[in-house]
């Protein structure tokens, strides 16, 4: 386990050896039972039905063709208007949730030209985890991401004022992630890394600094 100041707690360890943890909030991306993303490595896929998630608000990620098995109060819609062939739709299930479905119209990263650019080939968009963060989570609630690869769940909650619980299998994503997470704790305003220092959360307004109001944001109902 590795504490970063108070309010980051990170684990390079199998999540099912180790959930559940308590938390405000469960944003995921687990590993996709239909294809093979990794460029050749294959995850093993986790029954997500058999995760002993918290039962609190979570989102998860599901660009599979197979039946989400779960059951979910709201589908949101990640749009990328530069995705490839048929990949221009990611849907992303809500439990615990309301029924408000959402569409976030938002570019998967243009790889390798970016600065936010790592080397994790399912790595997600920045701007979209700060959007949803900062849509259904409060200033000091606790964000967990126990397929955080790259650790940009990690990143978006540090950067808006949110606690952070993360974990990843993989040493070399998790090196990764921590190198993220770090940066963006050393960055941001609101934290310090030194032992019993406390974060103080910052309001939607204040989040607006933080490039939320650069992305649309298209209800759908
Ligand atoms: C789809 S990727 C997540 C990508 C992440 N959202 C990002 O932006 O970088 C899924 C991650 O889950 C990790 N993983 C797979 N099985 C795991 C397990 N049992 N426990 C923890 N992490 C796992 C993989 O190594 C991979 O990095």
């Amino acid at each position: 386990m590795l504490k970063l100041g108070d309010d980051v707690t990170l684990y390079n360890r199998d999540c099912r050896e180790i959930l559940p943890l308590q938390c405000n909030v469960v944003i995921i991306d687990p590993p996709y039972p239909d294809f093979n993303n990794d460029h050749g490595k294959k995850w093993d896929y986790v029954e997500i039905e058999n995760l002993t998630l918290p039962e609190v608000r979570q989102f998860i990620f599901w660009p599979a063709l197979r039946e989400f098995p779960l059951g979910y109060t709201a589908v949101h819609i990640w749009h990328k208007p530069n995705g490839q062939s048929n990949e221009h739709y990611e849907r992303i299930f809500e439990r615990y949730g309301n029924k408000v479905c959402r569409v976030y119209r938002i570019p998967i990263i243009n790889y390798q030209t970016l600065p936010e650019w790592t080397p994790h080939p399912t790595q997600k968009p920045l701007r979209l985890l700060k959007q949803i963060i900062a849509q259904y989570t409060q200033p000091g609630d606790i964000v967990l991401d126990c397929f955080m690869g790259s650790g940009t769940t990690g990143v978006a909650a540090v950067k808006l004022g949110r606690k952070f619980i993360g974990i990843e299998i993989d040493a070399g994503y998790f090196e990764i992630a921590n190198r993220r997470i770090s940066e963006a704790l050393a960055q941001s305003p609101l934290f310090r890394l030194t032992p019993g220092s406390s974060g103080r959360g910052l309001g939607e307004s204040e989040a607006e600094q933080f490039d939320l109001l650069a992305a649309p944001l298209n209800p759908v109902s």
